[in-house]
């Protein structure tokens, strides 16, 4: 079983990225092959809205035509048996670079029919690992949910299943004391990050392993 995980986040060693890892040991003690791509490493833009993917008859119907650092993955996320996308919440939303991956990713493979169908080739797990600063109270008043519902709809439009994880009042800073932020306790930030993150952690491994246990049975 192939398992790619993507990561939104420009930081590589932290909340999303550490999550991510979890969720690919998981997958990789059930016998799985796990990859990590980091999207800010790639050079690429959002959709152009060149419409090649849904030309009549075009060779590249279903396909992005447009060439760049996300060609290969294209080819690869086809050979996978299960993705997790992971993404921080920056100002309400996912990070442009995922947002971007996302456009050039499902776009092409979501047909403009009634009811919308997928052309991606295979029924595959997929998952979505949210990682944010505000806490669950404020992340409902704020409305989120409503957000990555849809994108849970859409990606199990698109790939057959969805599962998301919340990871809530995260650690941000290396050194509270360095930035301004009178907002946040950084005492009651270090514990939660002690605490509350090591189960979060807890619940990407099992993700990662519940994964891979489904595409054994299948
Ligand atoms: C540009 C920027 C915007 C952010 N906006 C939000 C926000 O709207 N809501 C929120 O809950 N957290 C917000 N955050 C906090 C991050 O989502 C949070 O710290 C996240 O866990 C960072 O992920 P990382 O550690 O993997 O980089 C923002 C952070 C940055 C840098």
């Amino acid at each position: 079983m192939k398992i790619i995980a993507f990561n939104g986040s420009p930081r590589k060693e932290w909340n999303t990225a550490t999550l991510l890892k979890k969720a690919l040991e998981g997958a990789s003690s059930q016998g799985a092959k796990p990859e990590l791509i980091h999207l800010y490493d790639l050079n690429y833009k959002g959709c152009i809205s060149c419409f090649a993917c849904k030309e009549k008859g075009g060779k590249s119907y279903g396909r992005c035509v447009v060439r760049d650092d996300l060609k290969p993955i294209f080819k690869k996320v086809e050979t996978a048996d299960a993705l997790i996308f992971g993404s921080p919440i920056y100002l309400g939303s996912i990070t442009g670079q995922m947002q971007s991956f996302l456009e050039r990713l499902v776009f092409p493979y979501l047909t403009y029919t009634d009811p919308p169908q997928s052309l991606f080739p295979k029924k595959i797990l997929a998952g979505f690992i949210y990682t944010m600063g505000l806490t669950e109270e404020l992340m409902n008043e704020f409305g989120y949910n409503q957000r990555f519902t849809a994108m849970d709809r859409l990606l199990t439009r698109i790939f057959g299943s969805s599962e998301m994880l919340l990871s809530f009042d995260t650690y941000q800073f290396e050194d509270y004391s360095k930035v301004v932020a009178p907002r946040f306790n950084p005492e009651e930030k270090l514990k939660r990050r002690q605490e509350i993150f090591p189960k979060d952690c807890q619940k990407a491994f099992e993700m990662g392993a519940r994964f891979a246990k489904k595409y054994r049975i299948k």
